[in-house]
């Protein structure tokens, strides 16, 4: 039987997990967004449902096909499209979850006023976007979590090396989660791909995983970081 080796590290755990990307309004047909597939959070949705956990998915953006990996018993899922119905998900979630990874891209900036009708050429000139800053969503999980709660966020960035990690735990101790993955995104490596390298930092700024494979192997990385997490060793 294949499944005799799955763990089944994650029982009576409920996992919150953010995946994809969210998208802004500018007008009716148009938005502001990124490139993420959501790809890597449905891969911790699934592995952590394998796991035993119940789990708990916001999914910006998703596509249906990339989705269905996750629509198995054990996950509930909501799906959204910009940061402020991103955020009431997860809030929404928050009560219930043991464990919340925020896996999503969020959109940093949203349009200050999203115009009623499309925006046309026949209006003349050219359309400046007034920007307006989104909140943290990750930061205010962090602000109202519960006792014992485990919170992980995710940085992609273009840088590598050293860099690479000083910036993921900048980030980590600016928005105060436990856990950070962090991995290293480009034109062509991280979004939209099916392989990545995620560096796992823990709360002390320390290596506490390192994982490169496909997006289910790296999520089961993660994953593992968080039972550790979960489950110090006895001393
Ligand atoms: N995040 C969030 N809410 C935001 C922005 C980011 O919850 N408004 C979360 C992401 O889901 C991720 C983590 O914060 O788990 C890091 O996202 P990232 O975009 O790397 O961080 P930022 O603080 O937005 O930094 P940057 O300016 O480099 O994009
Ligand atoms: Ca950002």
């Amino acid at each position: 039987l294949a499944l005799l080796n799955v763990r089944r590290d994650l029982t009576g755990v409920t996992v919150s997990v953010s995946a994809g990307g969210t998208r802004e309004p500018i007008d009716p047909v148009r938005y502001l967004g990124n490139r993420s597939s959501g790809k890597q959070g449905v891969a911790v949705a699934r592995a952590a449902v394998d796991r035993g956990a119940t789990v708990l998915l916001a999914a910006a953006n998703v596509e249906q096909t990339v989705l269905d990996a996750a629509r198995v018993p054990g996950v509930e899922i909501v799906e959204v499209g910009s940061t402020a119905e991103l955020a009431e998900a997860m809030q929404g979630f928050a009560a219930r979850a043991d464990v919340i990874v925020m896996a999503a891209a969020v959109a940093d900036f949203r349009v200050a006023s999203v115009s009623d009708g499309k925006l046309t050429k026949e209006d003349g000139g050219i359309p400046t976007l007034q920007l307006t800053e989104n909140p943290d969503i990750l930061a205010g999980l962090v602000r109202s979590r519960s006792e014992g709660q485990l919170i992980v966020g995710f940085a992609a960035e273009t840088a590598a090396g050293e860099e690479l990690l000083e910036r993921g735990r900048r980030k980590r101790v600016r928005k105060g989660a436990d856990l950070f993955a962090v991995n290293e995104v480009g034109w062509t490596a991280g979004f939209e791909t099916s392989d990545n390298h995620l560096v796992i930092l823990g709360s002390d700024g320390a290596i506490v995983g390192d994982v490169t494979g496909s997006k289910r192997e790296a999520a089961d990385g993660l994953l593992d970081a968080v039972v550790r997490a979960l489950r110090p060793p006895a001393r």
